[in-house]
């Protein structure tokens, strides 16, 4: 039987990429107390008045709704060491992650930690997440499994690193492709599932890992490849002594042809202007990390220079690095980091970058970030306000972009009202 849902509230989505510092902005559609159809999962029209009864009205009028966020970078087994006191990146993947990570090679740990993980990102209004598990190959197959059985976008593929790890967390070249091969057969494709071809960093592989990573990705374009990418000055440091031959950090990746229209490279903080020319070439994006940048201390994102040499840059929490899987707080994060440079993030551009910017960097705009009939029903119903001080801020905004600015800094997963994945309730507060 056909499924037909109506949901009303304001919607907000955009329609183009807004323009850097613009307050009005003709990218935003925001369509207050209108009816969005939504029939089997998918978004079947947006229209001002109710429509008829073969449809269920669920009235939420008064409250936002948004097209689900999308976190393009984040480490579903660092919920175990979310703020961790003390460190910068290197003194805090030996201290605290990569201890963590070694309990994934437990099946039952594995499975646990994915359903944990995935009802915590739909808990705070995400529904779409480009994640990194752990080394282990078990880890990848339950995080797979649990985004299936919900329903998600997910992108995810098991983590490469065959040096400079402890033991329980190496693999080495031949046992790496034999698993990669066999998830990819697996899991790419299904549902709406998609593999990533996961090196952790530069660091932490062989030039042979990542050769093998590099002829992954050729053999089949339609693979993502995700990794870390000058994120910290150490490490920086430690990859030219390392990659001596590699024009930069960048370049190692280049190099070994992992830089292509799906790669997605948390931080990008430390690249130069070859670098940000390299990946508009290459057409891959930066997800841009603020929370984790500020809580690490690795440094602050220069956002503008990525977008003057025509760069993408999409959101992400970086859980564990960063301190919550809100994109709020993300969101909230980012326009600190541009205010320490003299910047000016609008609410437009930064959940822009979290949504339909997202979608379109992940060759996605068909299938999710935005309220477009055709997209599937992956969407979030949000409270304007929670608690007395962000209601009276509500009170007296004025215009749209005040308002949407003070509920992007203001708010976070208790404003979250509702959540749907794939036409289906999946949270509810
Ligand atoms: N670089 C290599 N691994 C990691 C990680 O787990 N988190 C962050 N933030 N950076 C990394
Ligand atoms: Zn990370």
């Amino acid at each position: 039987m056909t499924q037909r849902l109506a949901i009303r509230g304001d919607l907000l989505d955009f329609t183009a990429e807004p323009a850097w510092g613009e307050v009005d902005s003709p990218a935003v559609r925001f369509r207050p107390g209108h009816w969005l159809l939504v029939e089997d999962g998918r978004i079947a029209a947006v229209q001002p008045d109710a429509p008829d009864a073969s449809w269920q009205r669920i009235d939420h009028a008064g409250r936002l709704i948004l097209p689900g966020f999308i976190d393009t970078h984040v480490h579903s087994p660092q919920l175990d060491v979310i703020a961790s006191y003390g460190t910068e990146l290197l003194d805090w993947l030996n201290t605290y992650t990569f201890p963590a990570e070694r309990r994934y090679a437990d099946p039952a740990q594995a499975e646990a930690g994915a359903a944990l993980f995935l009802d915590a990102l739909i808990a705070h209004g995400t529904t779409s997440a480009v994640v990194f598990p752990t080394v282990h190959k078990v880890s990848a197959d339950a995080l797979f499994a649990a985004a299936a059985e919900r329903g998600m976008r997910l992108i995810a593929g098991k983590v490469l690193m065959d040096r400079h790890a402890p033991d329980g967390l190496r693999d080495d070249v031949v046992q790496a492709e034999r698993d990669c091969r066999d998830l990819i057969s697996r899991w790419h494709g299904r549902d709406r599932l998609a593999y990533a071809v996961t090196v952790r960093f530069a660091p932490t592989s062989t030039p042979e890992q990542l050769a093998m990573a590099g002829r992954l990705c050729a053999e089949d374009p339609t693979l993502y490849m995700q990794t870390h990418v000058a994120e910290n000055r150490d490490e920086v440091r430690w990859v030219r002594e390392l990659f001596p031959e590699a024009r930069s950090y960048l370049d190692v990746y280049a190099r070994a042809g992992l830089l292509h229209a799906r790669s997605v490279l948390a931080h990008g903080i430390w690249l130069d202007d070859t670098d940000r020319a390299v990946l508009r070439e290459a057409g891959a994006q930066i997800a841009h990390s603020p929370s984790s940048n500020l809580f690490l201390g690795s440094g602050l994102f220069d956002w503008r220079a990525a977008e003057a040499a025509g760069a993408a840059v999409s959101m992400a929490s970086d859980v564990g690095g960063g301190t919550s899987l809100s994109m709020h707080r993300t969101l909230a994060d980012a326009y600190k980091v541009q205010a320490m440079a003299g910047e000016r993030l609008t609410a437009w551009k930064a959940l822009h970058a979290a949504t339909r910017g997202a979608a379109r960097a992940l060759s996605l705009e068909h299938e999710i970030g935005t309220l477009e009939a055709g997209r599937l029903a992956d969407l979030c119903v949000w409270d304007w306000a929670a608690g007395p001080v962000a209601e009276r801020r509500m009170e007296v905004a004025r215009g749209l972009h005040e308002k949407v600015f003070a509920w992007m800094t203001l708010g976070d997963e208790r404003c979250l009202a509702a959540a749907y994945v794939n036409g289906v309730q999946r949270h509810r507060r």
